[in-house]
């Protein structure tokens, strides 16, 4: 199912639940919304207890009421599943719904999120609303789109789950001598006589076998991909055809996204940056990488489910969005390929854990608020960006973000346990990307390299079986491969490689690893140019945490350790390889480096962004494409207004000015031709 829309979505979460005593709250709620230029809200996240308040007794009226009134008002409902949270009465009557924690204990009511995936009682439980709500509002004009509970997450290690996981591995290891060989149990004496024997990891026992721990988070991701597609199911038994998303959460390492994406129609997500701790464009870049990331987990538009109209609650210190922030980081959505920007929560709740968290409407109540001003001048572009809508971004550079090496990696002692920095790493060198306005997908090692000039590989630690194979095609066909250090270290049951590493690619990279060092965090080694490189890099540059030491096997050394023993050694080397070229960092090297390098790596291979140049520290520029046309989004997270760039051949403003200085905080949109 296509989840299509000629509009851009506003709006947000909105719990109506909370004030049915006061109709006339409500009333106003939808003409608040109007003004605003919301056209969509979700309901119905967390609303089980109302609409079963007794097991068996069904209450949809008063939901029924609210989307009808809704949609008279022109305001869309997106619709929850509410598994999320549970009632008391399910709880009480059915324990098994509630999750077991690692050291084995069952938790009590409350919270959120605390349920077992598996408990056949809370999968029945959940099918019987789910398909009753479908059968009530699946074919309700005025419903859009399922949205399957809230922000999944959280693991359950009871004895349902612990035999669900037995089965799993069953069927992925066929005996149990292959599971004792992929995962080495002879290691410390912790060989299995059967699957009946295996049991989840915990602190209180097994923690050792990293093979098991890994092959934990993936059962508990294929776990809750199986519960998605269940809830998924007693929709569609209900007889609605609407498609489903579920709002996932900012690089969240329990779940394996990849997977959980391939049971929804559309992705979204909620987006909470914490705005002001840093340079705006800091905090610009690693939200702009996590929206590019969404949009690649389908390669597809997604949206932002959630965000903070104002200040959240949960953060440290709670910050206000200063002005404009919040309608720059809403633009950013839609610059990256969201089809909508929405928020966590359209009504402030008048107690409970939530109760200061910002809303658009507050507890004041009226429209006379900064906040719903800035609100309400988002709905206005959103609206006025409209055309937008089902535009795609085309990136030519694809960059690996890997959960099963992330989980792999950190799991792993060595060689640095203070910290490998796998995100600062991606983040610097998606940096340099967008320095050159050059739009960036962040794939996974299943996905299809064709369309891509340039693959970015780093910390590749986890080798899936074929992936090395698919790289050297890439390559072999004209493809730019960036490799750094810690890549192909081991197989996907993470036994390491014999016979060298980067494991398939040694002659692809003509590099072979031979030793990893690690370096204190107060440590620095350089990066020399060697005289008259390939690249014309002629600055020396600081690299940190861990400096791998390489045997050339035929690559160019480019750049080379600045000092201790292994000074003179290649740092950075390159190697033709069939009508490609591949490239091997070999150590955590700084932000500047990576800004140098990939900007000559980009021009040497005539790969060009949105614009010629290098742009201007804190602008943003990112393109989509649809029907013939291109669409270039400027947006200014510096401090100072910037003359923007402009990219080659004729274009027209679809927002904003393009001959003035655009303001901090402001967007910018062009249209042109594609190339
Ligand atoms: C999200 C959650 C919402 C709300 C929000 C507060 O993670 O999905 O229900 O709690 O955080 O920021």
């Amino acid at each position: 199912m296509e989840f299509r829309t000629d509009r851009l979505l506003h709006g947000g979460d909105y719990n109506p639940e909370q004030w049915l005593d006061r109709p006339d709250i409500l009333e106003k709620d939808i003409e608040m919304l109007k003004e605003a230029g919301c056209n969509a809200v979700s309901l119905g996240i967390f609303s089980w207890s109302t609409l079963e308040p007794e097991e068996g007794v069904f209450h949809f009226e008063w939901l029924e009421e609210i989307i009808d009134r809704l949609y008279a008002n022109g305001i869309s409902t997106i619709l929850a599943t509410p598994s999320g949270a549970r009632p008391k009465w399910l709880a009480e009557k059915y324990p098994e719904v509630l999750r077991v924690d690692e050291s084995r204990h069952r938790n009590l009511f409350g919270g959120r999120h605390n349920h077992c995936y598996t408990s056949p009682v809370y999968r029945e439980k959940v099918a019987l609303i789910n398909r009753k709500l479908s059968e009530r509002f699946g074919k309700h004009p005025g419903v859009i789109l399922w949205h399957i509970s809230n922000e999944y997450g959280g693991e359950c290690h009871c004895p349902l789950c612990q035999d669900a996981f037995r089965g799993w591995l069953r069927e992925r290891y066929q005996t149990i001598d292959r599971l004792n060989k992929c995962w080495n149990t002879t290691f410390w004496s912790h060989t299995y006589q059967s699957f009946d024997q295996v049991e989840s990891p915990s602190r209180r026992g097994e923690r050792e076998l990293h093979g098991l721990n890994l092959d934990w988070k993936r059962f508990v991701t294929e776990r809750t991909a199986d519960f998605i597609r269940h809830e998924v199911e007693a929709i569609r038994a209900g007889g609605s055809t609407l498609p489903v998303t579920a709002n996932l959460m900012y690089y969240f390492e329990q779940l394996d996204y990849f997977r959980l994406a391939k049971e929804l129609d559309i992705v979204s997500w909620d987006n909470y940056p914490i705005w002001h701790k840093k340079e705006l464009i800091e905090t610009a870049y690693d939200a702009g990488m996590c929206h590019d990331l969404m949009r690649s987990l389908k390669r597809k538009p997604f949206f932002q489910m959630e965000s903070c109209p104002s200040a959240t609650n949960w953060q440290g210190v709670s910050k206000l969005k200063r002005p404009g922030v919040l309608f720059a980081q809403s633009m950013q959505v839609i610059a990256h390929g969201g089809e909508g920007a929405l928020y966590f929560q359209i009504r402030q709740s008048q107690g409970a854990s939530e109760k200061f968290h910002g809303a658009v409407i507050d507890h004041y109540g009226g429209t006379d608020t900064r906040v719903f001003r800035e609100v309400s001048e988002v709905g206005a572009a959103l609206k006025s960006l409209s055309e937008l809508a089902g535009s795609t971004v085309n990136s030519k550079v694809a960059m690996l973000y890997d959960w099963n090496s992330q989980w792999a990696m950190n799991d792993s002692r060595g060689p640095r346990n203070d910290g490998l920095h796998y995100h600062e790493v991606l983040l610097k060198i998606y940096r340099a990307f967008r320095r050159r306005a050059v739009d960036v997908d962040l794939i996974d090692m299943e996905q299809e390299l064709s369309g891509y000039r340039v693959l970015v590989l780093p910390m590749a630690y986890m080798f899936k079986a074929g992936f090395a194979e698919k790289v050297r095609a890439f390559v072999e066909n004209g493809g730019v491969l960036i490799t750094t250090y810690w890549s192909g270290i081991a197989d996907d049951t993470d036994l390491c490689y014999l016979g060298g590493t980067p494991y398939g690619l040694m002659d692809v990279l003509g590099v072979r690893s031979t030793e990893i060092d690690g370096l204190f965090d107060w440590e620095k080694n350089r990066f020399v140019p060697v005289d008259g490189n390939a690249l014309g890099l002629s600055k020396e540059y600081d690299c940190r945490y861990l400096c791998d030491l390489v045997e050339l096997r035929g690559a160019t050394p480019v750049m080379t350790y600045g000092s201790d023993f292994y000074e003179g050694y290649a740092a950075l080397t390159v190697n033709r390889y069939g009508e490609g070229s591949a490239w091997y960092v070999a150590a955590d090297a700084d932000r500047e480096f990576y800004a140098d390098f990939i900007a000559r790596v980009l021009q040497q291979n005539g790969i060009e962004g949105a614009v010629a140049d290098e742009i201007p520290e804190g602008l943003e520029i990112t393109t989509r494409e649809k029907d013939g046309v291109r669409y270039y989004l400027y947006q200014n997270f510096g401090t100072q207004p910037v003359q923007i760039p402009l990219p080659q051949g004729a274009v027209e403003a679809v927002f904003g000015d393009p001959q003035k200085a655009l303001k901090p905080c402001g967007l910018v949109v062009l249209k042109g031709g594609c190339k």
